[in-house]
């Protein structure tokens, strides 16, 4: 007999981001399908600020069917650094905002991300997996107001650091892991198991126009179709602008690597290592450094992702978000 597939309970933090936006509809599918509870969705600023990232995935969901799931608020960062606009668009989501429905969470009153880590994570210890796809600055809040809550998750799954290649926003360091290193330092110490999905793999993961065409079409004239069409479309054109891809028409899904390991593993190959973040450097601030020498010596922190199988990879994240439209409403 086949062992009992654990749905896995989630917290999605997130910095809605054309990729993270993605991210998210592919998880409201996988919940759809029973695959995955989604306990709350913790926002955080980043792409870009906290109020915009808020209102997106409060947007999302309603657009993917989940208007009920909590959203969190996002913690601030003493000296934010610049956004990532000039790539997701003014409001993070390819500036569509303005042709879907108002948010339907409140900011004002809603509960901040870390208090909802916290509160969640206190209730139901080992069971949690967070999927963290921001910059890790709500995670270390909570782990600073209540030291040793990360090691309650079930698991933590981040994307970040560029490990073994060039960086994405300096030549040293990747988005999510720069934008607050010193967050990313208290994260990266927090427990020995966590799991990091890189730009050493997710490089590879070039979403295109096609890809979104054969999603469309199991139902094209739904508000979901309509609105992937032309978020595809902005963050082609933006990865184009700056060589995101090296020329390939498309964009990088970073943000679903995380996805991909939790259901379906077998895409994605890993490694024992110790990472490390560089707060320091005059240069090379946010830059990511692994040690895989000798780990008797100096004990491994992660589990690193080396290699991913794209085609595999893409086969189910595409299937799963043509189950999401085919389902969802029509304009
Ligand atoms: C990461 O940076 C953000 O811009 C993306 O959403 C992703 O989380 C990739 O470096
Ligand atoms: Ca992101």
């Amino acid at each position: 007999m086949l062992p009992a597939f654990r749905v896995p309970k989630i917290i999605l933090d997130t910095d809605p981001g054309g990729d993270d936006i993605f991210a998210l509809f592919w998880l409201q599918s996988l919940v759809k399908q029973r695959f995955a509870e989604l306990i709350a969705v913790t926002t955080v600023g980043g792409n870009v600020s906290t109020e915009k990232t808020f209102s997106s995935a409060s947007r999302i969901l309603s657009l993917g069917g989940l208007p009920d799931v909590e959203v969190g608020r996002g913690v601030a960062i003493a000296q934010s650094p610049d956004d990532a606009s000039h790539i997701h668009g003014s409001d993070g989501m390819g500036n569509l905002s303005s042709q879907l429905p108002d948010p339907i969470h409140n900011y004002e009153t809603a509960r901040f991300s870390d208090d909802i880590l916290i509160d969640r994570l206190n209730a139901i210890p080992g069971e949690i997996t967070v999927i963290a796809i921001a910059p890790l600055t709500n995670l270390a809040a909570a782990e600073k107001k209540h030291p040793g809550i990360l090691r309650k998750a079930k698991e933590i799954i981040i994307m970040g650091g560029a490990l073994n290649c060039p960086g994405n926003i300096t030549p040293h360091a990747e988005f999510n892991l720069w934008f607050d290193p010193e967050a990313a330092e208290i994260v990266l110490n927090s427990r020995c198991d966590l799991v990091m999905t890189s730009l050493d793999i997710t490089r590879q993961l070039i979403f295109t126009r096609e890809m979104a065409q054969s999603i469309a079409q199991t139902n094209p004239q739904s508000k979901l179709a309509q609105f992937l069409i032309k978020l595809c479309e902005f963050m082609i054109s933006t990865a184009l602008t700056y060589r995101e891809t090296d020329g390939a028409s498309g964009f990088l899904v970073h943000d679903a690597a995380t996805l991909g390991y939790l259901f379906y593993p077998e895409t994605i190959l890993w490694k024992r290592a110790k990472v490390q973040i560089e707060t320091r450097g005059e240069w090379t601030r946010g830059q990511t450094l692994i040690d895989d020498r000798n780990l008797a010596k100096q004990p491994a922190n992660a589990w690193i992702a080396t290699q991913v199988d794209a085609t595999r990879f893409f086969t189910n994240f595409i299937e799963d978000l043509k189950i999401l439209n085919k389902g969802s409403e029509k304009i």
